[in-house]
């Protein structure tokens, strides 16, 4: 996988054929000298998945699916999309366990299931886990982590296809942000509860939740974090290359 700084775009359920040209700047600013060291992916919804790949076709940009059916294949299950789709559609990467799925009735069970779809299609996972506002003020937000990481990846031997995406479900959409302090060492918990079941084995983290223009320039002097999975400020290419620019500014 790699050692690159990544700008995940997490699109949700918007976009439609008229923004698929509106991601030609970030395209061309991916081209810049400046910015080799940023990896930028697109999730856009299940619609536009094969225009954006499309679009992205000999590009440094890649694509992903924000959500994956647990069963590998096809089969009965409507409204659903697997992993085998995803893949050859021509996309690299597929977020799962994004809280707006796990409050809609997701289970770490399912979860597990379809990372181990995911990994045998040879996608690469981006693993969302992360504590709700109830947890975190009763003080329980590294059992959560735990529990997730623990549940989710079970029988998983290797992580060097997943990119674990810490996101405070309270931090999304909302503007609230953990300061510099706070999220260095929520980082370096979860990055031990993995060292705790993987050794040594390379871990890649990354940060969602309200991730904007502004709050970047202080995010990007956390070392610990190697990118960010970023919703609301991705659907506009400008802002989405704001953030970009300033993190290398
Ligand atoms: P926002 O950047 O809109 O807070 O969303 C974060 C997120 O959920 C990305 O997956």
């Amino acid at each position: 996988m790699t050692n690159k700084i990544l700008f995940i775009a997490n699109w949700k359920m918007f976009g439609n054929l008229n923004s698929v040209k509106s991601i030609e700047s970030v395209i061309n600013l991916s081209k810049k000298k400046n910015y080799k060291n940023a990896k930028i992916i697109y999730c856009p919804p299940y619609t536009l998945l094969d225009k954006f790949v499309i679009k992205t076709r000999k590009t440094k940009l890649c694509v992903g699916a924000q959500n994956c059916h647990q069963v590998i294949n096809t089969g009965p299950y409507t409204g659903a999309i697997s992993t085998t789709m995803i893949k050859k559609i021509g996309a690299k990467y597929v977020i799962i366990g994004h809280s707006e799925n796990r409050s809609n009735g997701e289970t770490n069970n399912q979860i597990n299931k379809k990372i181990h779809s995911a990994i045998s299609n040879n996608l690469i996972v981006i693993f969302c886990i992360g504590e709700n506002l109830f947890e975190k003020k009763h003080n329980r937000t590294n059992n959560i982590l735990k529990k997730q990481i623990y549940l989710g990846l079970k029988q998983i031997k290797k992580i060097d296809k997943i990119i674990f995406a810490y996101e405070p479900v309270w931090s999304i959409g909302t503007g609230k942000i953990l300061t510099n302090k706070e999220l260095t060492k929520q980082i370096i918990i979860i990055k031990n509860i993995i060292k705790n079941l993987y050794k040594k084995q390379k871990t890649k983290i990354i940060y969602g939740g309200s991730v904007n223009n502004k709050n970047i320039n202080n995010l990007k002097q956390i070392n610990e974090i190697d990118g960010f999975l970023i919703g609301g400020a991705s659907k506009s290419s400008k802002k989405f290359i704001d953030i970009i620019k300033n993190y290398y500014r």
